[in-house]
């Protein structure tokens, strides 16, 4: 490319979006700043020194004491494929709850080994009945059961505590992705008796996207270490990369080390905020947004308030109006963008996701304005202001003021 040609490409400026998404979330600055420290090589003592401070982070927002506690290199998907791969030999039995996208992923990732998978479904929006996987796995030889604390696709949450006690029945393990959960809803690995878990950076953490912390007992070790067959995946076997984050140090790929000081710094903030204040925070900031969507006419798609997910917020799209044109409107009129749905819900619902960074008491307040702005412009008949006027009565309710800023 000549001089004239990249001259003409331009500097790199992204819009200032807001990202109401469930995933990425809006970074707090201290993140950024992080990451435009210098580049140090990845076998560097000063960087594995630094490694552990984020292994010993990440311990404290999974709440556990797990020796194999890192990020893995990759994006949530990643995570998904190290859990379902390290414990899974070629033949063996598993049970995956699948209840939307991201579960039903776990499920064709476990068939790939190839596993037998055997599927225990609900339909978008419900959970899985923890009676029906203890149906479907009675006298069966079931590696693990799987699931999605946080279905991402439908808005949905399950009880953790409710498999436990039917993989405990079924002697089995459990494997948990909490990409959409960890650091927004409660979530405690070693009380809660979770086997092998696993998240994204770019969700309720507010890192960048590009690493999915998992945490594996010592029950699944000894899995690992009993294996007849190496694990199928060289990238996502978890025992020689842990002996690149354990004492070993021994190289085994070049982590995204930009990324990785993105992550220390953003555990950091989720830690001086405390686990506890951050899940209040989200839970308080999610009750308003329903308030005011309610207020607007708008019709929750998840209908037991006990199964919804405090980090997305799945919306039903009222009739007549069009799922695109809303978004874009709200994109080009306001920098805010929120997902639409997914598989056979497509078209029929928003997500909005109140997740870390982004979930403040100002970006529901802004984004209620602009929904209902957008809506009315687009035919749909709604009282002006209802949705800020309803969020706003919600607030006075709150025990705690629902806001975090960069803390300098
Ligand atoms: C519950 C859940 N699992 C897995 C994933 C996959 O994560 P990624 O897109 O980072 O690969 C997502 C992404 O939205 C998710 O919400």
């Amino acid at each position: 490319m000549s001089d004239h040609e990249t001259k003409m490409m331009g500097e790199l400026l992204p819009p200032q979006r807001l990202m109401l998404t469930p995933g990425p979330s809006c970074m707090d600055p201290r993140v950024y700043r992080a990451m435009a420290a210098p580049m140090v090589g990845h076998m560097d003592p000063w960087f594995t020194e630094m490694m552990d401070d984020v292994q010993e982070l990440l311990r404290k927002v999974f709440q556990t004491q797990n020796r194999i506690t890192f990020p893995i290199s990759a994006s949530g998907s990643g995570g998904i494929e190290a859990a379902v791969m390290n414990p899974l030999e070629a033949g063996d039995e598993c049970i995956v709850c699948v209840n939307g996208a991201f579960s039903e992923r776990m499920a064709i990732i476990a068939e790939r080994i190839p596993a037998k998978v055997i599927r225990v479904e609900a339909p978008y929006g419900r959970t899985v009945d923890p009676a029906d996987v203890l149906r479907a796995g009675k006298g069966r030889k079931i590696k693990f059961v799987g699931l999605a604390h946080g279905e991402t696709s439908s808005g949905v949450v399950q009880r953790i505590e409710d498999y436990r006690k039917v993989a405990d029945e079924l002697g089995a393990l459990l494997v948990v992705d909490t990409v959409a959960t960890l650091a927004g809803i409660p979530l405690d690995v070693a009380r809660q008796g979770i086997d092998i878990c696993f998240s994204g950076a770019q969700k309720a953490i507010s890192a960048p996207p590009g690493m999915a912390p998992i945490t594996v007992n010592a029950r699944v070790e000894e899995i690992m270490h009993a294996r007849k067959e190496p694990v199928r995946s060289w990238y996502f076997d978890l025992t020689p990369a842990m002996s690149y984050w354990g004492k070993e140090r021994l190289y085994h790929h070049t982590p995204p080390i930009t990324l990785i000081y993105g992550m220390r710094e953003a555990l950091r903030i989720v830690l001086e905020e405390g686990l506890e204040a951050r899940w209040e925070r989200h839970t308080q900031n999610q009750q308003a947004l329903i308030a005011g969507l309610e207020a607007m006419g708008l019709e929750l798609f998840v209908k037991n308030p006990a199964d919804r997910l405090v980090t997305v917020t799945a919306v039903n799209i009222p009739a007549g109006i069009e799922d695109g044109k809303v978004r874009k409107q709200l994109l080009d009129e306001f920098n805010i963008e929120i997902a639409g749905g997914l598989g056979p819900i497509k078209g029929k619902i928003w997500r909005i996701g109140l997740m870390g960074y982004s979930c403040q008491k100002p970006n529901i307040l802004i984004f209620l304005a602009a929904l209902g702005k957008t809506l009315l412009d687009q035919g749909f008949r709604l009282p002006s202001g209802a949705g800020v006027g309803a969020a706003i009565e919600n607030y006075r309710h709150a025990a705690q003021p629902a806001v975090v800023g960069a803390r300098e």
